[in-house]
């Protein structure tokens, strides 16, 4: 893409040796999704006279690939790359059990303070009516934004430095076999307004959703029902950097806004241990965000699971471009 510029491949540390820089002002952001963290203990027959039952069938095949030792290896990476914040963009659950939820509250415990890592729920965290209400409270936390505004106000605004994470919920029940999401008018309505808020006050605008919102980028029964009235919100108001999950294989597009392009990304599932898919295999990303206001520069960095070494190792640095919308 043309607001990517390949540059070079940097060391393990290079969160630790960026956080060593003098005389700038940086911030590192972690970008993972869909864990899956998967648990049938506890579930009775009854729950699975729903959508749960082909979702059962499927995690029976999935539960091969989604490793916890491929999580273990994160959290091992995680600390030695040292981010600032770590996002997670949903799907931490499998069939938003309520046993998955306790998991997933535990290993977000094993990730981070709750000050230091956002969570947003995906399709996989509301497989079915009632099970996002009834046990998002494992995660509160790590959902929360700066403001109250009751537990299903999106989007979610955490100002860190010079950063507006702002985070979307697209999670939502849908059929069986379809894993489509939306945002609805209400939420796009509040996004509208936050964007231009944050761009008042000089903030670096990424935002989270779980579902990819580049058109044509997904298939048609795992999309963004309203994609492009979220492109069209971008398009007036503008942001930095777009990050998503979802679509278990990486991605980096654009949405236009005002002649200009704002970069969009995709990780794989970070979970994902299979050694012969290595676009599927888990990967992370973290973005260097240097300099001051109005003079920005982001570096990506991107870290793949190796099923040899059963590590995470640099594959790819790249500069990104990001678009400039004045104060
Ligand atoms: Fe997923
Ligand atoms: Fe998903």
């Amino acid at each position: 893409m043309s607001f990517v510029k390949r540059i070079s491949v940097s060391t393990p540390a290079e969160g630790r040796a960026a956080s060593a820089e003098k005389g700038k002002s940086t911030f590192l952001l972690a970008h993972l999704s869909d864990p899956h963290l998967s648990s049938v203990t506890g579930m009775r027959p009854a729950m699975l006279l729903s959508k749960r039952l082909p979702g059962y069938l499927s995690w029976c095949r999935r539960r091969r690939i989604h490793r916890p030792e491929v999580l273990d290896a994160l959290l091992q990476d995680l600390s030695e790359t040292a981010p600032d914040q770590i996002a997670v963009t949903g799907d931490l659950t499998h069939l938003s059990l309520p046993d998955e939820f306790r998991q997933a509250a535990h290993w977000l415990a094993r990730l981070g303070p709750a000050e230091q890592v956002m969570v947003i729920p995906g399709n996989h965290d509301a497989y079915v009516p009632a099970a996002w209400e009834q046990s998002r409270d494992w995660w509160a936390p790590y959902l929360a934004g700066e403001e109250p505004g009751g537990e299903d106000a999106y989007p979610r605004l955490r100002v860190c430095g010079p950063v507006a994470l702002i985070g979307l919920s697209s999670a939502r029940p849908s059929a069986p076999f379809l894993a489509v999401g939306s945002l609805g008018k209400t939420q796009l309505m509040k996004l509208d307004q936050l964007l231009e808020q944050t761009r008042r006050r000089g903030l670096v605008r990424i935002l989270l959703l779980h579902h990819p919102p580049v058109a044509g980028s997904i298939a048609w029964r795992k999309r963004l029902t309203d994609a492009p009235r979220f492109a069209e919100v971008l398009g007036r108001r503008g942001a930095e950097l777009v990050l998503h999950g979802h679509a278990h294989v990486p991605f980096c597009g654009f949405l236009p806004a005002g002649g200009q392009k704002i970069p969009v990304f995709g990780v794989p599932s970070a979970s994902d241990g299979r050694s012969k898919k290595p676009r599927r295999v888990s990967r992370y990303h973290l973005y260097r965000l240097r300099g001051e206001n109005g003079a920005w520069k982001l570096r990506l960095t991107v870290r793949r699971y190796d099923p040899d070494t059963k590590r995470f190792a640099t594959v790819r640095t790249e500069d990104i471009l990001l678009p400039f919308f004045t104060c």
